[in-house]
């Protein structure tokens, strides 16, 4: 066995030993962490009872909906899931059953709503189930309102603030008939040193700040997700060097506007700043980061990205709308002069770059010649990709209650004309590179084809290539055949 292998396990013995020292005898400690290491070896406890009584390990499934920020999340819960003695399976025949929820979109919403119909059939059969639901859906109180009334099958209801106490929360579920609801408006508390459980051996999400302070007219997240609050640096870098002695080679740095990272820390730092001092940590190979708030976007961070070695050529940079009348209704604080320049900017100090964007198209107010100008943003920029999103009312954000909502046949015939714009100027910029060989993170078997393995580029796009499984996790040198569309077929050279 390597040393790196060895520092990971003393990690996880250090937490074991912790766990293990609890005194259930004696009531949970108030401090953090330490509370929560009683609470897991109190779950445990149960959940050992439990399965010795069916004759059979406890089983859990969680549904991750929405972003980054919620699949992290996700890989922390079924970290202490599985500290706590749950064994994870692929479906919804489980025995705790949780759906961590997106509610940035009307349409997120909705799936929810539907699926847990299902959840209620399977309860019928299974009546010991337990089902939970957390993430920005139940942050919202008219939604916690609607699930006491209409669907109280449901145990465990918590939000976004709180998941660290998960441990905690699902003794009290175990040990209640009724359903538990602890739902937080906010915190500044961020609680450091509990299990997670990645999803990926190689890499990984890290999460460097929490919360948003924009106010996007249209966007519930920061209602939902809490005030901006960033990671101290040093707990940042110390979880990645531990990563790295993991297995990891690429981390996403998560925040819903890294380039605000570190203004409210004591001792302030920039993005930059941070990006730096992560470009040092020995053994990783790629550094990747989303949200970039253009507005925050500094020369610094340009210049850094410039001179990098392991930060990735993408940049994902959310336009939302190309019209700078529509983008001040938004509370943007950019307009489309400003943007373009950014991009301007950005091209000529990293030419290879892959620019990729967010776009809303039915901002209340929005008018033919303000989707135009969209259009004309997407023509000038040659986005690699766009997401495009038809714009969703959110009740209690600023545009929900903005004269001059867009009729749907107008706004679904802007989408459609949008979409294949994005999808013409997107396979031309993908096919750029056909010919070049070019380095991929080999990251899983091709489900259709066992014979072919997938790898991502840089700049994100995936590439398919003969190959066998010894090789994900791996950095190889590709030669880019052919481009089909938004991926590659190629021939591994190296
Ligand atoms: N913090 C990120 C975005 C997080 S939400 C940023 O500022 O870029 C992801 C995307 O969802 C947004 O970029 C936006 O395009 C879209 N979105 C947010 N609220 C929406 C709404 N009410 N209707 C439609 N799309 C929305
Ligand atoms: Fe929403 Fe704007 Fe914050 Fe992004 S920056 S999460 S779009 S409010
Ligand atoms: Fe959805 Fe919450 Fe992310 S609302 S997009 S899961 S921050």
């Amino acid at each position: 066995m390597n040393s790196m292998e060895n520092t990971t396990l003393l990690f996880n013995d250090e937490m074991e030993k912790i766990i293990d020292a609890m005194d259930l005898s004696q009531e949970a400690p108030v401090e953090e962490p330490q509370r929560q290491y009683w609470f897991m070896k109190k779950a445990r406890q149960l959940i050992k009872e439990q399965s010795e009584k069916l004759g059979r390990p406890l089983t859990a499934n969680i549904t991750t909906f929405g972003c980054q920020m919620n699949a992290r999340d996700s890989e922390k819960l079924v970290g202490i899931l599985e500290r706590i003695g749950y064994v994870e399976v692929p479906d919804e025949n489980a025995d705790f059953v949780i759906y961590n929820t997106c509610t940035v979109r009307e349409n997120a919403n909705l799936r929810v709503y539907g699926r847990l119909g299902y959840l209620h059939s399977l309860k019928k059969k299974n009546p010991h189930m337990m089902i939970g639901l957390c993430g920005c859906m139940m942050q919202e109180p008219q939604v916690v309102e609607k699930l006491k009334k209409s669907y109280s099958f449901v145990n465990l209801i918590f939000g976004t603030h709180n998941i660290y106490k998960f441990a905690e929360l699902v003794v009290s579920s175990l040990l209640s008939d009724r359903m538990i609801i602890d739902i937080w408006k906010d915190t500044d508390k961020i609680v450091e040193d509990l299990p997670v459980e990645r999803k990926y051996p190689f890499k990984s999400g890290v999460n460097i700040m929490f919360g948003c302070n924009n106010f996007c007219s249209y966007c519930i997240v920061p209602y939902v997700r809490g005030r901006e609050r960033s990671r101290n640096p040093k707990d940042i870098v110390r979880e990645i060097e531990r990563l790295v002695k993991d297995g990891v080679v690429e981390v996403m740095l998560l925040g819903q506007n890294v380039n605000s990272y570190g203004k409210n820390l004591d001792e302030p730092m920039t993005f930059a700043q941070l990006l730096t001092e992560i470009e040092k940590i020995e053994g990783l190979k790629r550094i990747r980061f989303m949200t970039s708030h253009p507005k925050d976007l500094s020369d610094e961070l340009i210049e850094v990205m410039k001179n990098s070695k392991k930060i990735c050529k993408h940049l994902h940079l959310p336009l939302q709308s190309g019209s700078s009348d529509i983008l001040q209704k938004m509370n943007r604080r950019y307009d489309k002069e400003k943007y373009l320049n950014l991009v301007e900017k950005i091209r000529t100090a990293i030419p290879d770059i892959s620019l990729t964007t967010d776009i809303i198209v039915g901002f209340p107010g929005e008018t033919e010649e303000d989707f135009l100008e969209t259009v004309d943003v997407v023509k000038k920029v040659r986005y690699d990709s766009a997401f495009t999103f038809i714009y969703s009312k959110r009740t209690g954000t600023p545009a929900a209650v903005m004269e001059n909502q867009v009729s749907e046949d107008v706004v679904k015939d802007r989408f459609n004309r949008l979409l294949e714009t994005v999808q013409t100027i997107g396979r031309e910029m993908s096919a750029r590179d056909t010919g070049k060989v070019m380095e991929v993170l080999v990251e899983e078997q091709n489900s259709q084809d066992k014979h072919l393995m997938t790898g991502r580029l840089s700049n994100n796009l995936l590439v398919h290539f003969e190959g066998d499984t010894s090789l994900i996790g791996q950095l190889c040198q590709v030669r880019l055949d052919e481009c089909r569309g938004f991926y590659y077929m190629g021939t591994k050279v190296g």
